[in-house]
């Protein structure tokens, strides 16, 4: 079985082609990221223009890189939620449209699925049931996965996403769209025991978070110095760093804890992070759990991921109608 995969949820365009017995056959992405730099952040018209423009070209880029032609195609993947109206509405469009001229099921998967399946692109993957944190730029989800399509939420940010968190914190610091790899390349250079700053929610139960006040917190140490040299914000950014990792190591622990399961998928852009890798490593010490990642460039948003999703739900049997329907807003727990 071969799955064509269309991500466009937000500023990335990933066109991929997963096969069940071969496997990545080809992975393409285009980022948007340069058109949106200068506005500090993705500005949806000109994303849904962008991914116009390169979808297509990149399906038949894909179909030749992995010598496809349509009759080896047996579905297509794409993106059907959540994330930006207008960018969504494009990839649904074309692989709809496609699966209609190639007589085939177009399957609409969501995008934090597609995150939360990455790792088992790798070698090493984790079996059902398992513990899953989805850190992206806009969720921070901890989830007890029980089967494909099967997850039940146990914790989330009650704000800012941990990624937007790191979007939000750069913007501060003068650095650039998207965040998230800035800081944690000036927070290289920081001094570590400069600053501490808070881990929110940690000193009450449960395994929600939030980041808004930490972001608050990093803003007003930031104000409180004059004029902030390059080694303070070296500074601030690792102290900002940190705690967030420390945070999402508490709250990971705790969930490993609370739910006795042993194996943890860490997902989504953050998961990009080798800090919070590193902290993780602590996390697997204190409890015994063994942390699964994806590869990094499968991290953030790719084609890929939605191919895999894809056809995990293939072979299950799922199909629909050529009604072009997407959710900006879709909880995953109510997938399966
Ligand atoms: O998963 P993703 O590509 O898109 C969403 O689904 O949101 O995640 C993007 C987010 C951004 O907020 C970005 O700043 C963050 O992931 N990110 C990182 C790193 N790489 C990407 N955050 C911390 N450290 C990184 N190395
Ligand atoms: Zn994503």
């Amino acid at each position: 079985m071969r799955v064509l995969g269309i991500e466009t949820s937000c500023d990335e365009t990933g066109v991929a082609v997963y096969d069940d017995q071969q496997g990545l056959m080809a992975d393409l992405l285009y980022s948007q990221t340069h058109l949106h730099a200068e506005y500090g952040g993705v500005v949806p018209e000109l994303a849904s223009r962008d991914h116009i423009r390169k979808t297509l070209p990149m399906i038949d880029e894909a179909l030749a890189q992995s010598h496809s032609g349509r009759a080896d195609i047996d579905a297509i993947a794409y993106t059907a939620g959540p994330g930006l109206v207008g960018a969504l509405l494009v990839g649904a469009s074309i692989a709809k449209s496609l699966a209609f001229a190639w007589q085939i099921p177009a399957i609409g998967v969501h995008h934090m699925e597609g995150h939360l399946l990455a790792p088992m692109l790798g070698k090493e993957r984790p079996d059902y049931p398992f513990l899953a944190l989805l850190v992206s730029g806009g969720h921070t989800q901890l989830m007890h996965c029980q089967g494909l399509g099967q997850y039940e939420l146990l914790g989330e940010s009650l704000d800012d996403a941990a990624g937007e968190a790191f979007d939000k914190v750069a913007k501060m610091l003068g650095l650039a769209y998207p965040g998230g790899p800035a800081i944690e390349a000036l927070a290289r250079l920081g001094q570590a025991d400069r600053f501490r700053f808070p881990r929110p929610m940690t000193d009450r139960p449960g395994l929600d978070f939030s980041f808004s006040g930490l972001k608050t917190f990093t803003m007003n140490t930031l104000k409180n110095i004059a004029a902030p040299s390059d080694q303070d914000k070296a500074d601030i950014a690792l102290a900002f760093q940190t705690a967030v990792t420390d945070t999402i190591r508490i709250k990971c622990r705790r969930a490993a804890e609370q739910t006795g399961l042993n194996q943890m998928v860490i997902a989504g852009g953050v998961s990009a992070n080798q800090a919070l890798r590193q902290t993780l490593q602590l996390m697997t010490r204190e409890t015994g759990c063994q942390v699964f990642y994806p590869a990094l460039k499968l991290c953030t948003d790719n084609g890929a991921m939605i191919a895999y999703a894809g056809l995990q739900h293939l072979l299950k049997g799922y199909g629909e109608s050529l009604e072009i329907v997407v959710r900006p807003r879709w909880p995953m727990t109510e997938l399966g």
